[in-house]
């Protein structure tokens, strides 16, 4: 039995006895709910649904507040993916508004005179940019699905760029922490002081040049980004150092809707992101892997279902190496990795003990590195509309070029594509020519915005995560926490996660995971590896009386309001 959380007066609306068990409460709401990774920004999105906004209209919203309130991720640099589903059609839209590389880019651009990949180019200057993709992805969901006027949803972002926030303590941290890897000068005067400190927890921050360039979207449309000032300005700042993208790479970004993946596990649909998100069919493909399963039956967090997992986790990361990539430049097999047959023909290559990565495909040892810094968020409106969300400058902060004169930080997606056949990017992902880089191809994500409806078409559980490649074995937990464990949502998104990537060949855990557990995995063969936590997976759900979410307490500063 589906089970998402408690009602108001404490009492489940479909079983007491686990509710009054549960650790975790979700927030509950009667006509809508808001989860984003920052509280403004979801007040923000809230505000809108009062107002009569739909879904659409209140995740349009939330996207421009955090490019304002969360500028390690929220952006208008970056790109990133929306669901949406539309209750009245029962219809699922994928909106593709990923970073386009710009038309001078070229397959071994980031090798330097000894073909060693040069880390410092991928990843922290002009040339690790991609077409940023968000104000044109926004602004087609809007006129596309939405109601409101573009005045309406970015009205709350200028106002929070232009009169100011008060900076919170995760903000602060953040760039303390970033400080590093931020371009010394572009952000001082609005992120920093002269010395570098990082703005101080409570002050109020303004941020005049975004309020003006949010201000020319507005009034303009997409056009007062990728025409007029803001290009010319950006195509400026790229002469600044070695960037890329110009005026006409701009003019020339294209926003693709794109068939959703759609797969099932048990009696619930699951409908998620296909290529260049490799999200959707891996997710799918894990689900079909250990559908016959009794994972209930085996129990949440036992070493058997641990096992189980990280074998489907490591077969799925195996084929996304190989197989995936922008699907407008390589032939991507979706049909087969999301087939159940496939998913039961990988089945039965699982034993008791770990397969070592080696046997599924050679390839190179390597670290995962630490996840970056991508935001989801998830909203369900008063007539069961849903949005899920994940977007993105790669890294927190991007590349750390910040670009004074429109206010906003430059994403380093270019590091998703495959610099070099084997060599390792960010993620510790390896790829092959699928992702090579190519003018005008879209870096290969795992950013994995998901929508579970059930027989009615209702949106159970709305869903996604940041984290690179943590994200999609993430976003698998969690829905198999609620599908399968018969957690509620808040104890679904709580509940201590693992996560294996194929390459390297290491099982890593949350803390939280029982040492009997992870003595039983190393028994069968796993490497384990315990690190920090990780995702954030701010999620949402509506079981048809009541609206509910929760607000991943991995990270500090994030907001479930519904009301
Ligand atoms: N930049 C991380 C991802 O898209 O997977």
């Amino acid at each position: 039995m589906l089970f998402l959380g408690a009602s108001a007066a404490g009492q489940s609306t479909t079983n007491p006895i686990i509710q009054s068990q549960a650790r975790f409460q979700p927030v509950l709401a009667r006509q809508g709910m808001v989860v984003s990774a920052e509280a403004l920004a979801t007040q923000v999105g809230v505000e809108i649904l009062r107002k009569g906004g739909n879904a659409v209209d209140a995740a349009v919203a939330v996207g421009f507040a955090l490019a304002v309130t969360h500028p390690r991720a929220g952006n208008i640099g970056g790109g990133g993916f929306m669901m949406i589903h539309l209750r009245d059609e029962d219809r699922q839209v994928a909106i593709d508004y990923r970073e386009m590389a710009p038309a001078a880019a070229e397959r071994d651009m980031y090798l330097d005179e000894n073909e060693n990949v040069d880390q410092g180019k991928v990843r922290f200057s002009r040339a690790a940019a991609g077409v940023p993709g968000t104000v044109a992805g926004l602004l087609h969901a809007l006129e596309r699905y939405g109601t409101m006027k573009r005045r309406q949803v970015l009205a709350p972002a200028i106002k929070l760029a232009r009169s100011g926030f008060k900076v919170s303590r995760d903000l602060s941290r953040s760039l303390g922490r970033a400080r590093h890897v931020i371009e010394h000068g572009t952000a001082r005067g609005v992120f920093y002081d002269r010395d570098d400190n990082p703005i101080k927890t409570g002050t109020l921050l303004k941020q005049p040049a975004l309020a003006r360039t949010l201000g020319r979207i507005s009034k303009l449309g997409a056009d007062g980004f990728y025409r007029g000032e803001t290009a010319v300005q950006l195509a400026l700042d790229m002469q600044q150092g070695e960037g890329l993208i110009t005026q006409q790479d701009l003019g020339n970004y294209k926003v693709v809707e794109r068939d959703p993946i759609v797969g099932s596990f048990r009696d619930h649909r699951v409908v998620s992101m296909p290529p260049p998100s490799s999200g959707g069919i891996h997710l799918v493909q894990m689900l079909n892997i250990i559908e016959g399963d009794d994972l209930a039956e085996l129990g949440a967090g036992s070493a058997a279902v641990s096992h189980l997992l990280t074998e489907a986790m490591r077969r799925a990361y195996a084929d996304r190496s190989v197989h995936l990539g922008d699907p407008d430049f390589t032939q991507v097999p979706m049909r087969r990795l999301t087939s159940k047959d496939y998913g039961k023909a990988l089945r039965k290559t699982i034993g008791e003990r770990a397969t070592p990565s080696d046997k599924i495909n050679p390839g190179e040892q390597i670290e995962a590195a630490a996840p970056g810094n991508t935001t989801h968020f998830s909203i369900i409106d008063a007539d069961g509309n849903a949005v899920a969300n994940t977007y993105t400058l790669n890294f927190s902060y991007g590349s750390g070029i910040y670009v004074p004169s429109l206010g906003f930080f430059l994403n380093n997606e270019m590091d998703d594509f495959v610099a070099k056949p084997g060599e390792p990017n960010g993620y510790g992902l390896i790829g092959d020519e699928a992702n090579s880089v190519q003018p005008g191809k879209r870096p290969l994500s795992s950013m994995t915005p998901t929508l579970v409806l059930n027989r009615d078409g209702l949106p159970v559980l709305v869903t996604g995560s940041p984290g690179g490649s943590f994200i999609i074995t993430t976003v698998l937990q969690v829905l198999l926490n609620v599908l399968e464990h018969g957690m509620n949502l808040a104890e679904a998104v709580s509940a201590p996660r693992i996560h294996h990537q194929w390459k390297p060949d290491m099982l890593f855990h949350e803390r939280g995971v029982s040492p009997d557990t992870l003595k039983l995995l190393e028994g069968r063969g796993h490497t384990l590896r315990e690190r920090r936590v990780w995702g954030f997976a701010g999620s949402a759900g509506y079981d048809g009386e009541w609206f509910y979410g929760f607000a991943d307490s991995r990270r500090g500063g994030a907001l479930a309001e519904g009301y």
